[in-house]
């Protein structure tokens, strides 16, 4: 990782968010098709929920990584930012595409994010406000200049379609922020990241991991699916998105009256309202898009939030709150002073440059991946001299590219 040798020691940094962008799979299912799967109605689901419809990644070739890398690569789009120079990459899933390789691995390759660290953040719905607070850090810190935040999930593979409890709130998608480096105040002011195991049992998917290997049995069992006490999670989130609000303010030296705009993790209309009317915010400070996508977990803040924008809900050096509760049980909240101007003309050519450089790398990926085969084909030694030959080329072809 660039910069990780030493910290930066004159004058303070501050981490800013200098590009966005989302993902969403193709399908939209709404309410009625719901109606012909389980015993629900459309009005019980908005009128519990606030939900309309929802995406789904209905295609099997549409996972956790396709829908972050393409959230990613609208981030780096709208920050005009050249993937080689990417330091760190933080990717907060609850679907992750395997239990390991990461899912931010497989982003970090599809990329060609060459010089970047990747690792996967599990916290659930709180996931992308806890890795914000991880990028803060390390950009703060001086070990990195840049982070993208990559919040992605494929709920929808997790999901008893048979289970009304929960198959009515969820949805698919992927949102993603880069951070940089900058000597401008501003950015990033305060995080709060909190957990309390003791509910975990609350939202879980109880097979799959160590604790319960999958088996014949789990899987006629249905602990593959999650599983959710809804009105226990309701109770705690109405608690304490109100408590992290006003820890992320007191931290960043700020008071409600300081608050131009809230975007909060997308759950539940209900839940928003409550806790807002609680902090007395007022509607129009806060943001709510659910309606249309449902409950994407982590990636739920950065769709909302290219949705702001999009709809000019923020303004340079508005004082931004990001608040979510999760699964664990967890929950995160960081104050954000806005000082991104206005949105940017990036030069047709250079978003193809980007785009022939994703091109590039897969293939490059799909060479590293040949030339190891080959290498597990030969002897040490004549192993030892292609591996050389190869490095070389892809040093070569590395250099072209940055250059
Ligand atoms: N359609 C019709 N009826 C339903 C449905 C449905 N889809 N789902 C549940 N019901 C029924 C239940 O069976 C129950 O019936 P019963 O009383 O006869 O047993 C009844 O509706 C429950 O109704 P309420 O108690 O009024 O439901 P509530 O107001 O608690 O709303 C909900 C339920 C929407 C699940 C709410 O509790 C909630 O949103 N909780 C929080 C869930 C959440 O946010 N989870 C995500 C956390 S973030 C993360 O980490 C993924």
């Amino acid at each position: 990782m660039a910069g990780s040798n030493g910290l930066h020691t004159l004058g303070r940094r501050y981490a800013h968010i200098t590009g966005w962008g989302k993902a969403l799979p193709d399908r939209i299912v709404t309410n009625q098709e719901l109606e012909q799967i389980v015993d629900t109605s459309d009005e019980w689901i908005r009128t519990r929920s606030g939900i309309h419809q929802r995406y789904i990644a209905v295609d099997p070739r549409e996972n956790a990584v396709t829908l972050g890398t393409r959230a990613a690569m609208a981030a780096l789009d709208v920050a005009d930012f050249p993937v080689s120079k990417l330091d760190l990459l933080i990717c907060s899933t609850s679907s992750p595409a395997h239990l390991f390789p990461s899912t931010g691995s497989l982003i970090q390759d599809a990329l060609g994010a060459t010089r970047a660290g990747a690792f996967d953040l599990s916290a659930a719905c709180s996931g992308f406000v806890y890795a914000i607070s991880l990028a803060n850090a390390m950009i703060v810190s001086g070990q990195v200049e840049s982070v993208l935040v990559i919040g992605t999930e494929v709920l929808s593979r997790l999901i008893d379609w048979s289970d009304r409890n929960t198959c009515v709130l969820f949805g698919d998608g992927a949102g993603a922020v880069l951070l940089q480096a900058s000597p401008v105040p501003g950015g990033v002011l305060s995080t709060v990241l909190g957990s309390d195991g003791s509910g975990g049992d609350l939202l879980s998917v109880p097979a799959g991991g160590t604790s319960m290997p999958t088996t014949l049995e789990t899987v006629a069992a249905g602990q593959h699916f999650i599983k959710m006490d809804g009105k226990a999670v309701f109770r705690f989130a109405t608690r304490i998105m109100v408590e992290a609000t006003r820890e992320a303010l007191d931290k960043a030296s700020m008071s409600i009256a300081d608050v131009n705009l809230v975007i909060p993790h997308q759950a539940n209309e209900r839940i928003i309202r409550s806790s807002m009317k609680q902090l007395d915010l007022p509607d129009d400070k806060v943001f709510i898009n659910l309606y249309n996508y449902g409950n994407t977990s982590t990636a739920s803040i950065p769709i909302a939030l290219c949705e702001a924008i999009e709809q000019g809900r923020l303004h340079s050096n508005d004082n931004l709150i990001m608040v979510g509760f999760g699964a664990g049980l967890t929950w995160a909240a960081t104050a954000i002073k806005w000082a991104v101007p206005g949105a940017r003309e990036v030069p047709r050519w250079r978003v193809s440059q980007r785009q022939a450089s994703y091109s590039l790398a897969r293939v490059r990926s799909r060479l590293l991946r040949y030339s190891r085969q080959v290498e597990n084909s030969l002897t040490s030694e004549e192993g030892d001299v292609l591996g050389e030959v190869l490095a070389q080329r892809i040093e070569g072809w590395r250099k072209t590219r940055d250059e």
